[in-house]
């Protein structure tokens, strides 16, 4: 889509409006990604999506209701396909998470980017704006990746935009070798083809499985041995197929509602937690430490609150660390929230590190035909960082 002709169209106001947004929060901080979010029209990649939880889904047009553009530009993850039962299967990720993603790429014009997740394909007609290269996008719902390549071709972008229909475990070969993967579904490790495809000097941008979210990593091939360092906290669809296999979560136990029976606040967890700040920080240290970590929360609360803490499935237990209090239920919570005040008391030891000072060398697992390089060991980071 040639740029002088966007300048008539009527989304200008929209795309000048959220780009706006996102340059005073921060998230795009570059001329090339503002230029990006100017030029692609978002609402165009919405061939349908639900406004709403329990709403139908809609087609947002040019002549839509100004309320439906103005969803489309909001700063909001939009769902564009459900499963049977309603949850989620397939979205438009928040734009600010769009934007910090793009940032962090360190796009310029030439670099051939995969992307792991074509979803509505906004992204990648994103990312062919700014690096003017071949993009392949694999998407692996069928019906998903059929409606990302119409408006791919719809708005110009299949000059330099290739959606794949099939598992972003295998990548995509022929447009090898690539200088940037991103990865735009949360994933337990790794997938070992990514890093035959990856040039020597190249890196992986990826959602990667800890805590119960998926917190943003940069991936890099160091040689034998890849490593990983953590960039900010995140939260994205699960992918399926080998790239979660062994994930320790399912989607259900990555947000716990904790049970009503036997709940109790207790007084003895230590810290106030908005008084030492970095909940992020100390949740992830938390993660490094108990794989039970996870996002709990009480039922009914707004969903807004994020918080982490223990569930142990077999005690039919749980401790939530919340700011300001720690609650607690099931019959083994005691311990829990014991072993939970361990790691508060390391974290504070360790002069609270924070989550983007944390690297790893990452060691492949999974299905023997299907390998998946996975976080091993965390360095402490902070004063304790190794
Ligand atoms: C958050 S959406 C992607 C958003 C997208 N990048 C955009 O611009 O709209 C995540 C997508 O990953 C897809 N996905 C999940 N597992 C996958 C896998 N193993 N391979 C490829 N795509 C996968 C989902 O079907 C979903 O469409």
């Amino acid at each position: 889509m040639p740029v002088t002709s966007l300048k008539q169209l009527p989304f200008l106001p929209y795309t000048k409006n959220l780009t706006g947004q996102l340059i005073a929060a921060g998230c795009v901080r570059s001329a090339a990604v503002a230029e990006a979010f100017l030029q692609v029209p978002r609402h165009r990649f919405l061939s349908g999506f639900y406004p709403a939880a329990g709403s139908g889904r809609v087609q947002v047009t040019e002549d839509a209701p100004p309320e439906l553009l103005e969803l489309a530009y909001s700063d909001s993850t939009v769902t564009t396909h459900r499963l049977g039962d309603g949850v989620g299967h397939s979205s438009s990720s928040q734009p600010s998470v769009m934007a910090e993603m793009l940032e962090l790429l360190e796009l310029r014009p030439g670099l051939r980017v995969l992307e792991i997740g074509a979803g509505t394909g906004y992204n990648s007609a994103l990312i062919s704006r700014i690096t003017q290269a071949p993009v392949v996008t694999v998407e692996a719902t069928p019906q998903v990746a059929a409606e990302a390549a119409e408006a791919i071709a719809a708005n110009g972008f299949d000059d330099l935009v290739r959606v794949v229909a099939g598992d972003g475990y295998l990548g995509w070969a022929d447009g090898a070798p690539y200088d940037r993967v991103i990865v735009t579904c949360g994933i337990a490790g790794a997938a070992e083809t990514w890093f035959e495809q990856l040039a020597p000097d190249g890196f992986i941008l990826a959602p990667v499985a800890h805590g119960g979210l998926h917190p943003l990593m940069r991936i890099e091939n160091g040689g034998d041995t890849p490593t990983a360092r953590a960039i900010s906290m995140a939260d994205f669809i699960t992918a399926g197929g080998p790239l979660y296999a062994g994930g320790r979560h399912t989607p259900e136990s990555r947000n716990v509602a904790l049970p009503t029976a036997e709940r109790s606040v207790a007084n003895h967890v230590p810290v106030d937690l908005p008084a030492v700040g970095g909940y992020d920080d100390l949740w992830f240290h938390l993660a490094t430490r108990d794989t039970r970590t996870t996002k709990v929360h009480l039922p009914g609360s707004s969903s807004g609150t994020v918080s982490c803490g223990l569930v142990s499935e077999d005690d039919a237990s749980a401790v939530l660390l919340q700011r300001g209090s720690t609650q607690l239920a099931g019959p083994a919570s005691g311990r829990l929230a014991a072993e939970a005040e361990t790691a508060v008391t390391e974290w504070l030891a360790l002069g609270r590190p924070r989550l983007a000072d944390r690297s790893c060398t990452l060691r492949r697992t999974g299905d023997e035909t299907r390998p998946i390089w996975v976080p091993a060991q965390w360095t402490d980071g902070g004063r304790g960082a190794e």
